[in-house]
């Protein structure tokens, strides 16, 4: 079989975005950009993916590490035609193998668009086949040159064209397939005499079709998904296309989003089927939800595992785990590494920070509880506070099945309440609590009769 090689350019800056960041690190829909164009490229069948990186490389590499690409680096950005060469080690060793040229900047391209254009490369024995756009603006593209019988002739660019051939509507999108054989015969023939004193890899058209080789220009069905970001406005617009089509795809599957235009699901985040999205959800990272669960408004979760039928109400969440049935927020912070299990009540302004907490307890107000585990049907009344910080050191609390934790109760750790015991309101707890025991730890009330003299206020 022949050699799929996709070379993905991305070792320009970005200089519009006004970034420390390489342009192709921004991130679409959680993904980097360069990412999101492999993940595309390996779908349509290029397994073979090879990152010509430039500025920040180590950066570059870092975001792709365990991806299964190849790096080449391009020291001097000398232009497109020259990114490719420095690539040449990578697909020479097969001539009839293809070879897609692809930006890390286009990260709305569909795998179907690739694959339909290396079709029509390999089915028409051509040298190359140009994935072209029909645009109302085509100002800054390459333009698409025809002969008068419409056959293409060459591509040109913005700062070489007459206005004559700027006036031409069809430009390049920058993305191409090639047969391996005849893009390594055009490359050694390419110069940079032109306006940008560039190595432009769009002059590889004109000679392979002099060459009597056959170029086939492919205009894309959908002009939108060939948008380069070149800025930011351009990266909150693909961000919010590729946050759509996800959308799309959880609706598709049976999820309710009540307004998609304001839900913001990551693409790796999966969602069961009728659950309901209400608006200001965040769905980040890792996330997954569970069948039959409503989450939001105002919910955001990032690497959050849910169960099924819980209802999440302004809930932030993060590397943590809910397992099913449970009533969370409003106004509820889940911290790193707290496990939920079944049938909980978590209420309002509550934290919870690595802890576990098991089957029907309650923690319905205004409580922090950290680095704990809590038993079956606890109950925490509200203001409880586990105090598990010394200045130095983190404890825990236990706290055991059916305990049932007055209101304002300290529970100073290391401390272990037993089964079925109570503590009074206002206790600082320091010491354990045996099960089935009442523990009072505050000072006896003591009333002052006649601590007011007649005389002492004046109304
Ligand atoms: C290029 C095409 C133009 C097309 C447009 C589509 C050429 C000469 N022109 O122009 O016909 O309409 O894309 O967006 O190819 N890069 C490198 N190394 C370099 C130069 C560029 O890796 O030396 C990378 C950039 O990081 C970027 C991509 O190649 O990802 C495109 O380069 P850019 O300079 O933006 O090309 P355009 O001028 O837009
Ligand atoms: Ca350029």
């Amino acid at each position: 079989m022949a050699e799929l090689t996709a070379l993905i350019l991305a070792a320009g800056q970005g200089t519009r975005m006004k970034s420390n960041l390489p342009k192709v690190l921004h991130r679409v829909c959680g993904v980097p950009m360069v990412e999101q164009v492999i993940r595309v490229v390996r779908e349509a069948g290029f397994d073979k993916c090879v990152v010509i990186t430039g500025f920040k490389e180590e950066l570059v590499r870092k975001d792709l590490e365990g991806k299964n690409v190849s790096f080449v680096h391009q020291a001097e950005q000398l232009g497109t035609g020259h990114a490719v060469m420095q690539a040449i080690p990578e697909f020479e060793g097969d001539k009839d193998g293809y070879v897609l040229v692809i930006c890390g900047d286009t990260p709305l391209l569909r795998s179907e668009t690739i694959r339909d254009l290396s079709e029509v490369c390999e089915k028409n024995q051509a040298a190359a086949a140009v994935l072209t756009a029909i645009l109302d603006n085509p100002f800054g593209y390459g333009r698409v040159l025809r002969d008068k019988a419409g056959n293409m002739t060459s591509i040109v660019e913005q700062k070489d064209g007459t206005p004559e051939q700027l006036a031409v509507h069809e430009i390049n999108t920058g993305t191409y397939v090639f047969k391996a054989g005849p893009l390594l015969d055009a490359l050694k023939k390419i110069d940079n005499k032109n306006a940008q004193g560039e190595y432009y890899l769009t002059d590889v058209f004109e000679i392979m079709i002099k060459a009597g080789e056959k170029v086939i220009p492919v205009a894309a069905d959908d002009a939108d998904e060939t948008m380069g970001v070149n800025s930011r406005i351009q990266l909150a617009a693909a961000d919010r296309v590729l946050r759509l089509r996800k959308a799309e795809e959880l609706m598709a599957e049976g999820v309710s989003i009540i307004d998609p235009e304001h839900t913001y699901i990551e693409q790796d985040v999966k969602v069961g089927k009728d659950t309901v999205l209400l608006p200001g959800t965040m769905l980040q990272g890792k996330t997954m939800i569970g069948e039959n669960c409503e989450i939001g408004p105002d919910t955001q979760l990032v690497n959050v595992t849910v169960g099924a039928g819980n209802h999440l109400n302004r809930v932030y969440g993060h590397d943590c785990t809910i397992g099913n049935n449970n009533e969370i927020g409003p106004f509820v912070h889940l911290r790193p590494d707290t496990v939920l299990h079944d049938h909980i009540k978590i209420g309002n302004f509550v934290e919870v920070k690595n802890s576990t907490v098991d089957d029907g307890t309650k923690l319905p107000h205004l409580i922090y509880c950290g680095d704990s585990d809590l038993g079956k049907n606890v109950n925490f009344g509200c203001g409880t506070v586990t105090v598990n910080f010394d200045g130095k050191n983190k404890h825990r609390c236990r706290v055991d099945d059916h305990a049932f934790i007055g209101c304002n109760t300290n529970l100073v750790a290391p401390v272990h309440v037993g089964e079925r015991a109570f503590t009074a309101a206002g206790s600082t707890i320091t010491k354990d609590v045996p099960a089935k025991a009442l523990s009072v730890a505050r000072a006896r009330q003591t009333n002052i009769k006649g601590w007011v003299k007649d005389d002492t206020y004046k109304d």
